[in-house]
């Protein structure tokens, strides 16, 4: 036999994007490559890319830049781009970096094997379609090999919503669903694996229909399975949270207490030109619904400063929003420009305007993170543990929050839920001693 060839992988962007390498890798398995760690030695690069803000795709062309001394020491290296900047540019990235030998879309990927063997016969190969073929179907199920104790799994793809920011309905396509009965194999596979905690993963998780009834249907299926002990989805739209969701919040105890819900500003004028569907006030009272069922659920969001025609007014708004809601983690990002979408269209804000408000915007939610951190100290939480600290002794987890919580612990509680109680709090984890 061969010795086993190469592939290098590196993951941009969201974490539909991490299980989506993870499956390409999979799928090039059966052409005979076993993962590498470092691009230096691999047979195949493959970069995994995110078309989201300007910065994520000009990554893209400079990573390329650094791998040409590598292509020019070994010609037989093939470079692949897959993920949404090669859905987004197709042929345009093969003729602005001549050394790509593949390109392939985030819907396309499960015909790697046979682009593979296009290019290793010497052509190009380019793959940006929206096949009738589910790749899904074509995949392989999942590998047996132990794995640890947390996965992704993607259920739901695309978006209809079309906010006027973003690339997503563009380089992902329409709103898919995968069926239930298949989504609860995967996770049986992943539990008999080793997985504790299964992430259902959608662009527009809570608008999943593969079952009868929506995300909360196929999480009460998930219930059922022996050894998943806990279960989390992202990423969820205001307006696609139903009741039966907002329930099972209270009901399901397998379902962690953590919501990401992406509201991106406060301001009603600025949410209807987002083409968002919702106001401010509707979001408030949404989260004041799912408090109602979970008390102490974390919040966490993501808000856009800058979009095209925000007044430091509108800007307030979000500020008030944020006040009100009070997120206990956030992501923020200034607004970025993306060819092709409705607000790429609009005059543009100065940069040091919203430089500004980014930074006020993301002060206050630190200053909003911290207090919810400061709150866990004395709190008894489970933490599913991860990995060894850096620390000889110390060993690393998650909390049903989402914090990352470190206690000193014998390295059998790997993979496993225990009870620790939170003794410390610092900017980025918890310190906590297992009860
Ligand atoms: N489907 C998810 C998130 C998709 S992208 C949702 O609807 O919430 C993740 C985040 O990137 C978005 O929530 C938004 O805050 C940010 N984003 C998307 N397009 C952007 C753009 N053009 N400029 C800046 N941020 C953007
Ligand atoms: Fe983008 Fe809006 Fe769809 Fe989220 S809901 S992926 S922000 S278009
Ligand atoms: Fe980026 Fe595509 Fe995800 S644009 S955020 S990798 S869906």
């Amino acid at each position: 036999m061969s010795a086993p060839k190469k592939l290098y992988i590196k993951t941009y962007g969201c974490q539909m994007n991490v299980y989506d390498s993870e499956r390409m890798a999979e799928a090039l398995g059966g052409k005979g490559y076993v993962e590498t760690k470092t691009p230096d030695d691999a047979d195949m690069i493959l970069l995994n890319t995110c078309h989201i803000r300007e910065k994520a795709a000009e990554k893209v062309y400079s990573e390329l830049g650094r791998f040409k001394h590598l292509k020019a020491e070994k010609p037989d290296l093939k470079i692949g781009v897959a993920g949404c900047v090669a859905q987004a540019e197709g042929e345009e990235i093969i003729k602005r970096q001549p050394m790509v030998d593949l390109v392939v879309g985030p819907q396309s990927y499960h015909r790697l094997p046979a682009m593979e063997d296009a290019v290793r016969s010497g052509a190009k190969a380019l793959d940006t379609d929206f096949p009738e073929d589910d790749k899904f179907d074509t995949l392989k199920t999942r590998a047996k090999g132990k794995r640890g104790p947390t996965a992704f799994l993607t259920v739901q793809e695309g978006c209809d919503k079309f906010c006027a920011f973003c690339v997503v309905p563009y380089t992902r396509g329409a709103e898919v669903s995968r069926p239930a009965d298949r989504v609860i194999r995967e996770a049986q596979e992943l539990v008999e694996a080793g997985v504790k905690e299964i992430t259902l993963l959608g662009q527009n998780v809570n608008a999943y229909h593969g079952h009868a009834r929506g995300l909360a249907g196929l999480i009460w299926e998930l219930d059922k399975i022996d050894g998943l002990e806990r279960i989390r989805f992202t990423t969820s739209h205001p307006n696609d949270m139903d009741d039966a969701l907002i329930e099972a919040h209270g009901t399901c105890d397998k379902l962690m207490p953590y919501l990401h819900l992406p509201v991106q500003s406060g301001s009603d004028r600025i949410l209807k030109a987002m083409n968002r569907k919702h106001s401010g006030e509707s979001y408030i009272r949404l989260i004041e619904r799912i408090r109602a069922a979970r008390p102490d659920l974390l919040l966490s969001g993501d808000f856009i400063v800058g979009f095209p025609g925000e007044t430091e007014e509108d800007f307030e708004d979000t500020m008030s929003l944020i006040r009100e809601v009070h997120y206990g983690q956030a992501y923020s990002f200034k607004y970025s420009t993306r060819p092709g979408t409705p607000a790429a269209e609009k005059p543009q804000l100065p940069e040091d305007v919203m430089n500004d408000r980014l930074q006020r915007l993301q002060a206050l939610l630190r200053e909003q993170q911290q207090q919810t951190q400061a709150a866990m100290v004395g709190r008894e939480v489970k933490v599913l543990f991860e990995k060894a600290g850096r620390e000889t002794g110390q060993m690393i987890g998650k909390s049903e929050y989402l914090h990352a919580v470190y206690a000193e612990a014998p390295a059998d509680v790997l993979g496993q839920v225990r009870a620790v109680r939170i003794v410390e709090d610092s900017p980025n984890s918890l310190k906590g001693v297992l009860l």
